[in-house]
């Protein structure tokens, strides 16, 4: 059976396409962001804050490793999770990669009332945003199996391109 995996930038819609997309073909749905805060009892903000980024990208490896044996779920990663080899390593054993992307311009207007989003707390959020994306689009593009950008296509749109993709897959 396994899992289906999505990954990418924050506001590209992977929490909202994961949900829907876990209820569309009856599999569980986690959100490798909520266990962390569920594991810490903290919000990622406040991790950040307390204990730093580097803190956090070490708990985001441990749970890749926790999830070895998790099968029939979607999940949801942060947008960071993949800048470690050896979470893009744990990550491809339980399913392939769906990469969501968006323009950056859409990215920074979905984003901009939001506050939960530590590497954003800057007063120019859209540039803020290209310039971690030159720097993650290489690595989000070669780890992925499969990708779509989401910039202009409803969550409805999404989950049917992923259930097609997963499909001809299985049939292969
Ligand atoms: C991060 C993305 C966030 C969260 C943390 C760091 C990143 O997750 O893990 O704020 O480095 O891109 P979402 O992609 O779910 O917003």
């Amino acid at each position: 059976m396994g899992n289906i995996i999505l990954i990418g930038f924050m506001g590209v819609g992977k929490s909202e396409i994961g949900r829907m997309l876990a209820s569309e073909l009856t599999m569980n749905f986690l959100d490798t962001d909520l266990l962390i805060e569920k594991m810490e009892g903290k919000t990622v903000s406040e991790i950040f804050k307390e204990k730093g980024e580097g803190y956090f990208r070490d708990l985001e490896e441990g749970v890749v490793k926790a999830l070895q044996d998790y099968d029939n779920f979607v999940i949801s990663t942060g947008g960071g999770m993949v800048l470690r080899p050896s979470n893009v390593e744990g990550l491809k054993k339980l399913g392939p990669l769906i990469l969501l992307t968006s323009e950056p311009d859409v990215i920074a207007e979905r984003l901009k009332s939001v506050e939960d989003r530590p590497l954003l707390e800057v007063p120019d959020k859209e540039a803020e945003i290209r310039k971690i994306l030159d720097v993650r689009n290489p690595i989000y593009h070669s780890v992925a199996d499969f990708e779509i950008d989401t910039s202009r296509v409803t969550i409805n749109e999404a989950v049917e391109r992923i259930i097609g993709y997963v499909q001809s897959k299985s049939f292969s």
